[in-house]
């Protein structure tokens, strides 16, 4: 598919993450240490979304059972049972815009 525009530099500061949609797909975004990085947003257990959830340093918890997982890599980090890791895909920066490669 190529190379998606998911927001400005601008609107993603330090330490945040939010949820675009590409392709149909939900995907979850994070600055971490200004860099971007980008993976699915839907948690491998239930379904919650992963935004909804915590980040500190590069681990997402899950809101709902507290899963966590990588953002950079998208391994699965803590949880009790075996659950999947989250599809993780390459991010681009052009001056203020990121872009997702999907
Ligand atoms: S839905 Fe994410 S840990 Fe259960």
């Amino acid at each position: 598919m190529g190379k998606i525009i998911v927001g400005k530099k601008s609107d993603m500061p330090l330490g945040s993450m939010q949820k675009v949609e590409v392709d149909g797909r939900d995907i979850l975004v994070t600055n971490i240490d200004g860099n971007y990085y980008a993976c699915d947003d839907t948690c491998t257990h239930s379904g919650a979304s992963l935004a909804d959830g915590t980040l500190e340093g590069s681990t997402v918890t899950c809101s709902w059972h507290g899963a966590k997982f990588n953002c950079k890599s998208g391994k699965l980090e803590k949880f009790p049972a075996k659950i999947s890791d989250l599809k993780s895909y390459q991010t681009v920066v052009e001056s203020d815009s990121v872009f997702v490669q999907v």
